[in-house]
């Protein structure tokens, strides 16, 4: 696998993309046009991973229809600000690698209020007494997801910009929660743990997007190898990394087996085949930032395996197909997050040091 060809192959099809999709925030493709996820729900979760892929493009190549698709996005994502009710834990998918990258990079005073916006609303979902940060909205009052950890890195951030320690705080306690509770024996994860809200006690675990209760939803998994590599980046604390290289053994003796790409949940039966790009592509990042070479060749296995899921031509939009929404949703179609996380990946391989969350 040629990286450096992968990433011009990527920046030959992106920059005519940024182009064509300069007024929309895509989630999905039909017939290899990008959606509009501006126009139909503006905070929807994804939607900070347009302009996210945008700025690793933009950082990775210097051009400027990057840049200007990126902030383009930024600007439309200031209407999801107006919608509380409609916000939730997944603000830093959609400020931290949209306006939080955009103010790391050039320090606009919009940006960094856009992040910081993001960064309240995440820490005002903490529960002191159950010790997490809450899941959704509504009744679901100790709802946690394993996807929780990529978004306090956010918090992190947060953290050394107001030099308030309160930020780092909750994020801290927050994974060690999640750490106790998600990551089984095994190394696999539950997706969903129900947490008593007074006393954080786990109640009961749910099979979330995977299969059922007890089984291994993948791209669960692969959010966990790469949130707690970040939460050991952000915070040097030895025990995230060994819950990452946890997760990560856990998936690689998964994905070993059948050729690299995994399946939407190692624990469902084998009829459908139903595979996740997406999930890979996450895992690739995560596994690039656990230090040893055995994780790096698990990485690039994984990369080249999805090259045969890439949609390199510049004439249309995806780049990354057969990714799934869940196993009870809809399967084997484009999702932006894949594009985001297997640039990301080839961007980590072709040396670059940026890192965006
Ligand atoms: N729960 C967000 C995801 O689909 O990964």
């Amino acid at each position: 696998m040629n990286t450096t060809e992968i990433w011009q192959r990527i920046d030959e099809k992106l920059s005519r993309v940024a182009l064509r999709s300069m007024d929309k925030i895509p989630y999905t493709a039909d017939n290899g046009v990008h959606d509009n996820k501006a126009d139909s729900d503006i905070t929807w979760w994804t939607n900070g991973f347009w302009p996210g892929l945008m700025w690793i493009m933009y950082v990775g190549t210097g051009k400027e229809v990057y840049r200007r698709a990126a902030e383009r996005a930024e600007e439309k994502l200031d209407a999801a600000f107006k919608n509380y009710d409609g916000l939730h834990h997944d603000v830093g998918f959609m400020w931290h690698i949209s306006s939080g990258v955009n103010y790391r990079l050039f320090k606009g005073g919009d940006s960094r209020l856009r992040t910081l916006y993001a960064a309240d609303l995440l820490a005002a979902r903490f529960n002191p007494k159950g010790g997490f940060i809450r899941s959704w909205n509504d009744d679901h009052l100790g709802w946690v997801i394993i996807d929780s950890m990529m978004n306090i890195p956010l918090l992190y951030w947060a953290a050394k910009e107001h030099g308030d320690p309160r930020y780092e705080y909750i994020a801290r306690i927050h994974a060690d929660k999640v750490l106790k509770s998600h990551i089984r024996p095994d190394g696999s994860v539950n997706h969903i743990v129900s947490l008593d809200p007074n006393d954080g006690h786990v109640i009961e675990t749910f099979g979330g997007q995977g299969y059922g209760v007890g089984s291994s939803w993948s791209r669960g998994q692969a959010w966990a190898i790469y949130g707690f590599a970040l939460s050991y980046i952000h915070t040097g604390d030895e025990k995230y990394l060994a819950a990452a290289k946890k997760a990560a053994d856990y998936f690689i003796s998964c994905v070993e087996k059948t050729g690299w790409v995994a399946r939407v949940d190692f624990r469902a039966p084998d009829e459908p085949k139903l595979i996740d790009t997406t999930a890979s592509a996450i895992a690739a990042c995560g596994l690039l930032e656990l230090g040893e070479d055995r994780y790096v060749g698990a990485a690039r296995e994984t990369l080249s395996s999805l090259m045969e899921y890439c949609d390199f031509d510049p004439e249309t939009d995806p780049l990354l197909l057969m990714g799934s929404e869940a196993y009870y949703g809809r399967h084997h179609m484009p999702i932006i997050y894949g594009d985001f996380f297997f640039t990301e990946a080839i961007y980590k391989l072709t040396g670059g040091k940026f890192l965006f969350w």
